[in-house]
């Protein structure tokens, strides 16, 4: 791997990703899909898809049990060429309020199952593996106000945001060195607390609603060619 001279940061933003919270482990569809995957639901992430009627009662539903979202997004960021040549640090901020740092030469499981896995692992136990004193995917701060202290504001994607081209929003990464954060969660807004945590708020193509995962590939494409990359 090459050493970088400039790095590019993405942190993914209130992601959907936690162990199944204490008041559903008695909860019947999670009792059942704890039997079929033979997991103790204190071990288990929380999935939509598979604890969709549990998740009824919990607060902000809309925004949790999406793993496959973060899975999909990690999976183009950390197979990208910017990544391979040492060029991109991507972070991940989970419900709780966590940011986990990915070491760019983390493979993520392509198998969903295996993926889940692992994050149930790093929500445990904060590091993956959990018995190395090099993990792959470690804490990074223990909240998002931590995190910008260590690593400034976020420049932020935001529907919302004053209207940019992409281009010029990874220059603005490049030139301040601060952190491009993404929202990882499939409706809805940002909270008040991450907006405010943030330098610039920007959106692209007439504030369009896209995927997280269309995002980075628009992120990481504009950053290979501005930093010519891909030779
Ligand atoms: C699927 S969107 C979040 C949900 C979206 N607010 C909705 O209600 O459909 C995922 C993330 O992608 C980014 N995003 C999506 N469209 C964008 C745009 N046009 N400009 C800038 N960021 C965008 C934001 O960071 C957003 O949080």
């Amino acid at each position: 791997m090459v050493i970088a001279r400039t790095v590019i940061k993405i942190v993914l933003l209130e992601s959907g990703l936690e162990i199944v919270p204490k008041e559903l482990h008695t909860h019947p569809v999670v009792l059942r899909a704890a039997k079929r995957y033979n997991i103790a639901p204190d071990e288990m992430l929380l999935d939509k898809t598979l604890h969709y009627k549990a998740m009824e009662t919990l607060p902000q539903k809309w925004k949790r049990g999406r793993p496959d979202i973060v899975h999909t997004t990690l999976l183009i960021l950390q197979d990208s060429i910017l990544n391979q040549k040492g060029f991109l640090r991507v972070y991940i901020h989970v419900y709780d309020g966590r940011v986990f740092m990915v070491r760019p030469e983390t493979r993520i499981p392509k198998h969903y199952e295996r993926f889940r896995g692992l994050m149930a692992q790093l929500l445990k136990y904060g590091k993956v593996p959990p018995d190395t004193e090099t993990p792959l995917i470690k804490l990074e701060a223990k909240s998002l106000r931590e995190f910008v202290r260590k690593h400034g504001k976020l420049i932020l994607l935001w529907e919302r945001g004053e209207p940019a081209r992409a281009v010029d929003v990874v220059r603005k990464a490049l030139d301040t060195g601060l952190p491009l954060g993404i929202g990882m969660f499939p409706r809805g807004d940002f909270k008040k607390s991450t907006l405010r945590k943030a330098a610039y708020r920007y959106s692209l193509l007439g504030g369009k609603p896209l995927k997280a995962w269309t995002l980075a590939c628009i992120l990481v494409s504009e950053a290979e060619r501005l930093l010519d990359v891909n030779y």
